[in-house]
């Protein structure tokens, strides 16, 4: 059983999620790698605010993406809502402020920041940002590092929110329209825009020939109680999650230590066998004696996660 069969599958975003420090980058880095040396044109995105591309890749990435050293058609990136947020403003700012300007008398600054504290918009933005890449063919295939399980979940819960309320928001804006007798408001326009960008965005991630989720977790009480958490919540927003990697899964007994944590670990993986080996598959990734630094490495990680 392994990711082997998303080779030809033509997905345009891998997705990795689960709770912090369980592997998600290590798993990230792995099939970006994978992909690039097939020869797609691949881009990996973390979103998580602890750089760690840096580190696996053993070089700077930061918001502007690059090419990774030593691997042939990989671009990467680190990018947090900040940043997000600050494109978004200068790509909206002065149109947001001219719409508005008629309607409000606030300073520039404030007015956007205003705007911008609308629920979802950051998530939006991020979301929209990511697949412009790949909806722009720049890239053939983006894998994304996504932040810790919370946040992803945000990330997909919030687009919803966001076009829930932009629903509601054209009403509004006709009558200060209607209260202030003018002709056209540009706002409304702005915001049909967002709404059509919010509904294409959430159609892309939801359909399953552009998208896959994989969740990482560990052979743990808490990483049972994780995974069943994700699988219902992504469920909840018509996502579904085919695939769990379970890490750092120990092979070896040797000591008495290691047989009784192996114990345990088989214990919590029957259980997740039996919740969810019908229907989803998953993929047992061992505990390496180092941790995943460097591209020679991630091409262990490849055999495993990625056998044929
Ligand atoms: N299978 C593994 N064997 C050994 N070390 C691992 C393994 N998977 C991850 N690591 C190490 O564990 C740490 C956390 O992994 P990482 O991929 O950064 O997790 P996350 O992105 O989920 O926070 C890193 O130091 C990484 O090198
Ligand atoms: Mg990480």
């Amino acid at each position: 059983m392994s990711l082997v069969e998303l080779d030809g599958s033509g997905k345009r975003v891998i997705m990795f999620g689960g709770k912090g420090g369980v592997g998600k980058t290590t798993c990230s880095a792995t099939a970006a790698v994978h992909y690039a040396s097939l020869g797609r044109k691949t881009l990996i995105v973390s979103s998580d605010l602890t750089p760690s591309l840096s580190d696996i890749f053993e070089m700077e990435i930061g918001p502007t993406e690059k090419p990774v050293r030593g691997v042939a058609n990989l671009h990467a990136l680190e990018i947090g809502p900040d940043e997000v947020m600050k494109r978004w403003k200068q790509k909206f700012g002065p149109e947001i402020y001219e719409a508005a300007s008629s309607l409000v008398d606030m300073p520039y600054d404030e007015l956007i920041d205003y705007v911008a504290l609308a629920p979802g918009i950051q998530e939006e933005f991020m979301l929209d940002y990511v697949l412009e890449h790949v909806k722009d063919g720049t890239y053939e295939l983006i894998i994304w590092d996504t932040a810790p399980a919370g946040d992803t979940l945000r990330l997909l819960e919030l687009p919803y929110k966001f076009i829930e309320h932009l629903r509601s928001a054209p009403r509004i804006y006709m009558r200060v329209r209607d209260a202030l007798s003018l002709k056209k408001v540009p706002f409304l326009d702005i915001i049909e825009s967002w709404k059509a960008l919010a509904e294409e965005v959430t159609s892309f991630m939801r359909d399953p020939q552009n998208t896959e989720f994989i969740l990482v977790t560990i052979p743990e009480g808490l990483g049972v109680y994780q995974a069943r958490r994700l699988v219902k919540e992504f469920h909840r927003f018509g996502l579904e999650i085919r695939y769990i990697v379970v890490n750092n899964v120990l092979t070896h007994a040797g000591t008495d230590f290691n047989r009784r944590r192996m114990e345990m670990q088989r214990g919590y993986i029957q259980i997740l066998e039996e919740e969810y080996g019908d229907g989803r598959k998953i993929l047992e990734l061992p505990l390496f004696a180092r941790e995943m630094k460097g591209v020679e490495r991630l091409r262990k990680v490849e055999r495993v996660l990625f056998a044929d």
